[in-house]
C-alpha cells in the first residue's frame, strides 16, 4: 500500500492547499489511503463540520485532531456521527468521539488509524503508550489491520521517538504532529515501523508556526498580549510523510518526507 500523512492544516491557507493539491498528489503517486491532521483548519482553532467535509472531499480518508480538538464547540456533537474523524485516544474516559478506528481504503485494505496526545510540555492526559497499545492489541498489524498509522500529537521529539520504538514492528507509521515544523529524521526502524518526529503543517511558513509573526514576536519581546493570533494567509506548503508498506506484513519498505508548494524547501513523495 501507499499511504500519505499530512500534518496540521492551518487556517484557510492550509485548507486551500489541501483542496488544490491533494487530489493531484493522490492521482500522481497512487496513494491508497490518506490521513490528514485537521486540528487547526478552522482559523487555527479546531475543525468545523464544513471544514471537515472539505478535507474529506479533497481525499482525506481519515482526519485526526489534537489538543485543539474542542476549540470549535460543534465538534463535540458532529464527531459522534463521523467514524473517520478521530480525537486523541487518551482524553478522559467518556468524552465524545473515538481515538482509533479501522477504516477500509478505496481498494479494500483495512487501515487502523490512532490519534494520541503526548504528555511532555502538554496539558495533562492519560497514558498514551498503554492506550495506543490496547488499540493495536485489539486489531493487530498483519492480522485484522493491513496497515497501522499512529498520529502522536506532542511537543517533544524524545516522546515521539519513544512511541516509535515502543511500537516498532507493530505499526506501519508513527508520526508526530503539533509543532508545525517538519523534522528531517524520517526513517524505518529495525522491525519495520516508519518514524518521523514531526510531519510539519499544511500552512504558510512565512509565519511563526502558521501564525502571523507580529503578535507572537511581540509577546516574546514584551510578555504583553497586544492582539489575537491570526493564521498567516500566504501560500501554504503541504507537509507530511509518505510510506509504502508490504501488503503481507503491513510493515514499511519505503518512507519519504513530503513538502509541496509554498515557501518551504520542496520534497516529493518517494523522490
Ligand atoms: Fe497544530
Ligand atoms: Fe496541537
Amino acid at each position: 500500500m501507499r499511504l500519505l500523512f499530512l500534518g496540521d492544516v492551518m487556517g484557510r491557507s492550509g485548507r486551500d492547499a489541501v483542496s488544490e493539491r491533494l487530489p493531484g498528489l493522490i492521482a500522481a503517486y497512487e496513494f491508497d489511503f490518506v490521513v490528514v491532521n485537521g486540528e487547526n483548519a478552522s482559523h487555527g482553532r479546531g475543525l468545523t463540520e464544513s471544514h471537515y467535509a472539505d478535507l474529506r472531499a479533497a481525499g482525506a480518508d481519515v482526519v485526526t485532531l489534537g489538543d485543539h480538538a474542542w476549540d470549535q464547540r460543534d465538534t463535540l456533537t458532529y464527531i459522534e456521527r463521523e467514524p473517520t474523524l478521530l480525537r486523541p485516544i487518551n482524553f478522559a474516559p467518556g468524552v465524545p468521539g473515538r481515538g482509533a478506528n479501522l477504516i477500509e481504503s478505496r481498494n479494500g485494505h483495512r487501515v487502523l488509524v490512532i490519534n494520541a496526545l503526548g504528555r511532555v510540555f502538554m496539558n495533562p492526559a492519560d497514558d498514551p503508550f498503554r492506550a495506543v497499545e490496547a488499540a493495536i492489541a485489539a486489531c493487530p498489524l498483519g492480522e485484522q489491520a493491513d496497515a497501522v498509522v499512529v498520529d502522536f500529537h506532542t511537543e517533544a521529539t524524545s516522546e515521539i521517538q519513544a512511541m516509535g520504538f515502543f511500537l516498532d514492528g507493530r505499526a506501519s507509521l508513527v508520526v508526530g504532529t503539533h509543532t508545525h515544523i517538519p523534522t528531517a529524521d524520517a526513517r524505518i526502524l529495525k522491525a519495520g515501523t516508519a518514524l518521523m518526529s514531526d510531519a510539519g503543517m499544511c500552512g504558510d511558513y512565512n509565519s511563526i508556526i502558521g501564525v502571523d509573526a507580529e503578535e507572537p514576536l511581540n509577546r516574546f519581546l514584551t510578555g504583553i498580549a497586544n492582539g489575537r493570533f491570526t493564521p498567516a494567509e500566504g501560500e501554504a506548503t503541504l507537509c507530511g510523510v509518505a510510506i509504502e508498506t508490504d501488503d503481507r506484513t503491513g510493515l514499511t519498505t519505503n518512507v519519504s518526507p513530503v513538502r509541496v508548494g509554498g515557501t518551504l524547501s520542496q520534497s516529493a513523495p518517494f523522490a
